[in-house]
């Protein structure tokens, strides 16, 4: 039987897209093993999102190369960094047999047959695909929580963003085949699905059916046995109203929104091409935070755009205090290939970037620390994801995506749980400490 290693970089949309591949070759005959050692066949799923993200593979590569060159096996480079650089890839590393980019992987069946049979190098970079990366063999890792995508690509033109060029077009599935995957999974006993798409608010049903988001949210929601549905990631531009009604009516959809602002300064914004503006981003906030049911709120943010000035940085850190975000992912500005932000250069130094990113995150450590702390004495459902044998206690997550670690008592004295059997139940526990980054409790029922 042909062996082969996966490694994946970058976002859950690349996760999900190495499940689909691992499904694929499995039904193929391939066996995944652990390590490239042991592989025919290894593959990097690749990320070109900032300049450190895409240099990874070819420091796997080299380290190859290194080491004497393919042994015999077939490297393949999949994903945004094989979208970006084609062809080149094979220039810059010779061993390389087999370059697939993120929108032709439904195209990788017939790319195996190639390399099975004995073609040096085989590409799959068309971008102009109207298909879906759908699979009926993806492979699941995770038994409680599902990826199901919902919209490939991305239609929006911001100028740092290589997205739009590394998976083409926006296109998305229908309504039927999203909600069949989901009865599907609710069947098997999935409980949390998570909907993905690089902007899955325009997400638009191209059947009759003609379904919006909001719709697909709430039709996703009821599928019996389904406790948890989350969604990432929102464009603020076609982030409407009807989304947080929806969260508001519904207590399966997860009271959290990821809602990239990437700056505080509309100038900024304008820069980025952003289309919208702070007070516009503000007015979706005031959406939320007005809701019957507490909804936590998460960002990205980039410091060091080209333009971007000290008072346009002092914007994005009075904007951090305004929304009082329960986390963000922050990053310095990396200039990306074919990106119309490349003509601008790279005007803020590095060092500058790092030093507005540590104020940045020393300001929403604080934040998150007192509204952390907010919850301690509340009682909170957390589906159980594991145990840390180090700390003696279970890890839990909580509807607005918090890390809630907590400990239990036995059901009965000196009766211990199995792990096997605890894992993936939704139970009450009270929070009694918080930290930046997460909670720490007392689970309210005996396990
Ligand atoms: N440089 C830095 N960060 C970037 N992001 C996207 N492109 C770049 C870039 N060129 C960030 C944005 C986006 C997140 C996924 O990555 O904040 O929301
Ligand atoms: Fe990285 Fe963006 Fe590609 Fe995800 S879509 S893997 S974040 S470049």
């Amino acid at each position: 039987m042909k062996k082969f290693y996966l490694e994946t970089f970058g976002c859950q949309m690349n996760v999900h897209d190495s499940e689909k591949v691992v499904g694929t070759l499995e039904s193929r005959g391939y066996e995944q093993v652990e390590s490239p050692a042991e592989a025919d066949l290894v593959l990097y799923n690749t990320c070109s999102i900032r300049d450190k993200a895409e240099q990874k593979v070819f420091h796997r590569l080299d380290q190859f190369k290194r080491a004497g060159g393919n042994n015999g096996k077939v490297y393949g480079v999949l994903g945004c960094v094989a979208q970006q650089e084609g062809q080149r890839i094979f220039e810059r590393s010779p061993h390389v047999g087999l370059v697939v980019g993120s929108a032709s992987y439904s195209k990788l069946p017939e790319l195996l047959i190639r390399i099975e049979s004995g073609e040096r190098r085989v590409t799959g970079l068309s971008l102009d695909t109207e298909e879906a990366f759908e699979t009926p063999m993806t492979r699941r890792d995770n038994p409680h929580r599902a990826y199901i995508t919902i919209i490939e690509g991305c239609d929006k033109s911001c100028a740092y963003c290589v997205v739009p060029f590394t998976r083409g077009p926006e296109r998305s599935r229908s309504s039927a085949s999203v909600m069949a995957e989901a009865r599907q999974l609710a069947a098997a006993g999935w409980t949390e699905i998570q909907l993905l798409g690089q902007n899955v608010n325009s997400y638009r049903d191209p059947t009759p059916a003609g379904w919006d988001f909001a719709r697909l949210l709430e039709e996703v929601a009821g599928v019996a046995g389904i406790r948890r549905v989350r969604f990432t990631t929102s464009h603020p531009r076609d982030f409407v109203k009807e989304i947080v009604d929806a969260i508001e009516r519904n207590q399966t959809l997860c009271d959290m929104v990821h809602l990239p602002v990437q700056s505080g300064s509309t100038k900024v914004l304008q820069a980025m091409d952003r289309q919208y503006t702070r007070d516009e981003y503000m007015r979706r906030i005031e959406w939320m935070k007005n809701a019957r049911r507490a909804i936590a709120i998460s960002t990205d943010i980039i410091v060091g755009f080209p333009g971007e000035t000290e008072e346009d940085f002092a914007e994005t850190l009075s904007l951090l205090d305004q929304v009082e975000y329960d986390s963000i992912f922050s990053f310095k500005y990396s200039r990306r290939p074919n990106t119309p932000a490349l003509a601008l250069g790279d005007q803020v130094a590095e060092e500058e970037k790092g030093r507005r990113l540590t104020i940045l995150q020393e300001r929403q450590r604080a934040i998150q620390l007192r509204r952390n702390s907010g919850l301690i004495g509340s009682e909170l459902e957390v589906l159980i994801e594991g145990f840390n044998s180090a700390t003696g206690q279970w890890i839990g997550r909580t509807s607005q995506n918090r890390v809630l670690n907590f400990t239990a008592a036995p059901r009965a004295a000196g009766a211990e749980p199995q792990k096997s059997e605890v894992i993936g139940r939704y139970v009450p526990v009270r929070v009694q400490r918080a930290g930046p980054n997460s909670l720490a409790g007392e689970c309210a029922v005996a396990l």
